[in-house]
């Protein structure tokens, strides 16, 4: 135990990488392991680079759904402290002294119960992972998707507004890594994330750095947007109406929201560039809750799957003076009991600002420079190398996963049958995806 210490100690810098499990189709989230307490205990945690709070259902929680780990027991941990009313930590509510939380979501859903310290560890390689002492939600209730979904529970990652401190907060506060910085690179399935600094062997090119406008969303000034070569036709300004930036990247949110201006100017040009022919090459089909058309993958006439995509642009974000590219292969995605019928994952936000979700950070890894306020982008296959030794298989998780506990694995099994069992689902993947007005101070997106 003491020669662990030391070598903990001497480890102190660096940065920790960790695998991302996850998907934008069947969970609709991405989600990280972390460890808690002492002895340390495993929960999984959804990725939010647009809330703050780190959060998940601990013992004694009535309205709390069955998740994919038994709930916290902070009693079981010789580490944990309840955090009281008194200590400068702004609590939602007080009870009989302990401090309270409550968060509500965008997309419907909430969260609420008692703020706790204990030991978190960030990092797949236990051997050099971190343990920090760091503040986090207990719930005592969950609501809707909450409620419903496999991950335990949430680990924001956004700014700090409150004095409530994210993961990368304390960890860089109690210097356990060298930079305020964490990356964040969803594949199509799974993927890899790391805080304290960032791996460049994962890119394939150069890194494309802007900054960053808010003081707690990663808000960036896009102020134009090209389908291959062909720039859709708003002005910049109308990228801004909503609010100072217009746009936010934001991975707690499952696919991507355009003001309703953008969203109509980006499909009306993405109809045009498909009529012509061999673009877009894919019977046009119906799909219910869709705005749009959706195209049927002919693998007879496309064996390789990447030559169906290559006949749809590319969508790029220009961003001041950086491109990002969003590829077809990226922002087209199927629904799990459609597997062939593949459709645009952008839909319209109304009112409200521009949101990039998880489905447009898919294929680079985004990286968070919170010292510098700036974001950059690297294309990357994101893939992960999973720790042998982990308890968390890599066989998918919907597989073996006990029907009621939850709705995701229902899509698994009715796969390609349109029942009515699966068209609810579709209708909670839709709302899973938040839709974001950004105006509301204690809304967290
Ligand atoms: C806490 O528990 C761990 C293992 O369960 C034990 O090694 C450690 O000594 C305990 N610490 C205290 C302060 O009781
Ligand atoms: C960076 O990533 C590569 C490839 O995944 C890996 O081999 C290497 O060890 C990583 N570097 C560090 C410092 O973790
Ligand atoms: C990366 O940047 C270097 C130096 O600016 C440049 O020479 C190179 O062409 C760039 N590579 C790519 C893939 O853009
Ligand atoms: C659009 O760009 C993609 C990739 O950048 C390419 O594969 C495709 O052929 C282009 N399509 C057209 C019609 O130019
Ligand atoms: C994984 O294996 C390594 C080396 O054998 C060991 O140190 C570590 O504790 C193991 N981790 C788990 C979670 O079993």
């Amino acid at each position: 135990m003491f020669l662990l210490l030391i070598f903990q100690a001497l480890s102190s810098q660096g940065y920790e990488q960790a695998v991302i499990y996850g998907n934008s189709e069947i969970l609709g989230y991405y989600y990280v392991d972390i460890w808690v307490g002492t002895p340390s205990v495993l929960q999984t945690v959804i990725i939010d680079t647009g809330s703050r709070l780190t959060a998940f259902p601990c013992i004694g929680c009535e309205s709390c759904g069955k998740h994919m780990d038994p709930y916290f027991d902070y009693k079981k941990s010789n580490t944990s402290r309840i955090i009281q009313c008194n200590e400068g930590i702004s609590c939602t509510s007080c009870n009989s002294d302990t401090c309270g939380y409550s968060q509500s979501y965008s997309e419907g859903s909430s969260i609420s119960g008692m703020l706790v310290e204990d030991i978190v560890m960030f990092g797949d390689d236990f051997a050099k992972a971190q343990k920090v002492r760091a503040v986090f939600g207990c719930h005592r209730k969950e609501t809707y998707l909450f409620r419903t979904q496999q991950a335990d529970g949430i680990m924001g990652f956004a700014q700090k507004k409150n004095n409530i401190l994210t993961l990368v907060d304390v960890l860089y506060k109690d210097n356990k890594i060298d930079s305020n910085v964490f990356s964040i690179c969803f594949g199509k399935e799974d993927g890899i994330m790391s805080i304290g600094g960032y791996n460049n062997s994962w890119h394939k090119g150069n890194i494309s750095w802007t900054g960053y406008y808010d003081e707690s969303f990663y808000a960036v000034k896009m102020d134009k947007l090209k389908l291959n070569e062909t720039k859709i036709e708003v002005k910049s300004s109308d990228f801004s109406s909503q609010y100072t930036t217009g746009t936010i990247i934001d991975s707690g949110t499952t696919f991507t929201y355009l003001s309703s201006k953008i969203y109509t100017a980006l499909y009306k040009d993405f109809e045009k560039f498909c009529e012509e022919k061999g673009r877009c090459d894919g019977k046009t089909t119906d799909v219910y809750g869709e705005a749009h058309d959706c195209y049927m993958y002919d693998y007879e006439k496309y064996a390789d799957i990447a030559d169906f995509f290559a006949t749809f642009p590319t969508i790029k974000l220009g961003i001041e003076s950086i491109e990002v590219e969003w590829k077809a292969k990226y922002y087209l995605f199927a629904w799990p009991e459609t597997p062939d019928i593949f459709c645009v994952g952008v839909y319209s936000n109304g009112a409200g600002g521009n949101v990039f979700g998880g489905n447009f950070m898919r294929g680079q890894n985004v990286i968070h420079d919170r010292d510098n306020r700036k974001i950059g982008f690297a294309e990357s296959n994101c893939t992960p190398e999973y720790p042998h030794n982990k308890s968390r298989s890599t066989i998918p998780y919907y597989i073996g996963q006990k029907t009621d506990i939850s709705v995701f694995s229902v899509v698994f099994y009715s796969c390609g049958i349109m029942t009515m069992a699966s068209l609810s689902i579709l209708y909670i993947l839709k709302k899973r995806s938040k839709s974001i007005q950004m105006t509301e101070e204690n809304q967290e997106v």
